[in-house]
């Protein structure tokens, strides 16, 4: 993201002091998870790397109260002050901000309003986790207004708290996790139980990541999503008398999760075999890539999807037809829907080579099949959240 454009841009709907010397800047990536689906919810395992793709924010301090914020993407305008009652009927996106922002002051991190610019070049609602990035940038923006500063891990959580109590997703904790922690160059491996992670490089030149929008977005997903979080907490509290100690699917093994079939319902059964099964894959994932076997990492990806597709019933036609096609091209090693499911991208892993017969099977088939085009990118891992200019 180009910062004199980003500044341009703030003093085009910020003209007041026309000084652009006390402008501040910072950018958190959006995420593109490699593994470790619908398992962060349940103690577990996840794999994500930050993209290359950014959610920028330029900011001007203010002498009052008054937080005034606008999306290029929305274009639009909205304000809250610190501290006070969210106003009637404010622009959804804008609640992500009030809700990092009253995060914050509940860990006694405020200060003075401040105006700002939101600039995103994340695929809105994509699945690539725009929203969190859009989290992380604004409490990172606010807290270098401030001239204070919370541990990452910390931030991460506060905009999880403000996704759950003012967006009302009750996310699990890898998408603020990684945009505020992410290392260039690596994913990370996160255990999602205790937040201790690994770095693990992926930066070998021969091989890439693709991103393949399917450009589909299901309507329901916010109520499917509250849905698997407790059929996952019903296949635990079935398991309670067997295995009290078990506090959450984490703990579960596969040969547990067979004696207590009996007890479970079929569909509380499949979903609980998904996460088991995923919170392995991902471990495994770690391990194949450590060693750069990215035929054994292709391998788990399409185990995964297939896990994701016929247990845990959060893909769609699309998403499977886009797996489907990148597995008949040489070079891929794997593929997977990536994020909460119902639309959004599926995540390819291949040989560099193969990006251009990819592209060109993905963007001849898909429409003809789903009657869509894709939108296709390869990206790298990029950093985590930081101020570009203080
Ligand atoms: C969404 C949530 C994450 C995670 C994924 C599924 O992206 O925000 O916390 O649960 O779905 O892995």
């Amino acid at each position: 993201m180009n910062s004199e454009s980003l500044n341009r841009a703030f003093l085009r709907v910020f003209p007041e002091s026309g000084d652009d010397a006390a402008i501040l800047e910072v950018q958190a990536p959006g995420r593109v998870n490699l593994i470790g689906e619908h398992t962060d919810y349940n103690d577990g395992f996840v794999f994500p790397m930050a993209i290359d793709r950014v959610t920028a924010i330029a900011l001007r301090r203010r002498g009052d109260q008054l937080i005034r914020l606008y999306s290029t993407a929305q274009r639009q305008m909205a304000e809250f002050s610190i501290g006070g009652p969210v106003k009637k009927d404010p622009p959804a996106w804008s609640l992500y901000a009030k809700g990092v922002c009253e995060a914050l002051r509940q860990k006694g991190h405020t200060g003075l309003g401040a105006d700002i610019l939101v600039e995103s070049d994340i695929p809105l609602g994509g699945g690539l986790s725009s929203s969190a990035a859009f989290e992380v940038a604004t409490a990172l923006a606010l807290l270098s207004a401030w001239g204070q500063t919370m541990p990452p891990v910390e931030m991460a959580l506060a905009c999880q708290w403000a996704e759950h109590h003012y967006a009302g997703t009750p996310c699990g904790i890898m998408d603020q996790f990684i945009s505020a922690m992410a290392k260039a160059g690596h994913a990370m491996l996160l255990d999602c139980r205790d937040q201790s992670y690994r770095q693990i490089p992926l930066d070998d030149p021969t091989v890439c990541v693709v991103i393949v929008n399917s450009h589909v977005k299901h309507e329901l997903v916010a109520g499917e999503y509250k849905d698997r979080r407790s059929q996952c907490q019903a296949a635990v509290a079935a398991l309670a008398k067997m295995y009290p100690l078990a506090k959450a699917l984490r703990d579960v093994t596969m040969p547990m999760l067979q004696e207590g079939q009996p007890s479970m319902d079929p569909v509380v059964f499949k979903r609980a075999r998904h996460v088991v099964g995923e919170n392995q894959r991902a471990l495994d994932f770690a391990a194949a890539l450590q060693k750069r076997d990215y035929a054994a990492c292709g391998r788990l990806m399409y185990a995964s999807h297939a896990s994701l597709r016929d247990d845990y019933a959060v893909s769609c036609p699309e998403l499977d037809t886009l797996v489907d096609l990148s597995r008949s091209i040489s070079g891929v090693f794997g593929a997977r829907l990536t994020g909460g499911g119902f639309g959004g991208c599926v995540v390819v892993l291949a040989k560099k080579e193969a990006i251009a017969p990819l592209t060109q099977v993905l963007e001849r088939e898909y429409p003809l099949r789903c009657g869509k085009n894709p939108g296709i990118f390869a990206t790298a891992p990029g950093p985590g959240a930081h101020v570009v200019r203080g």
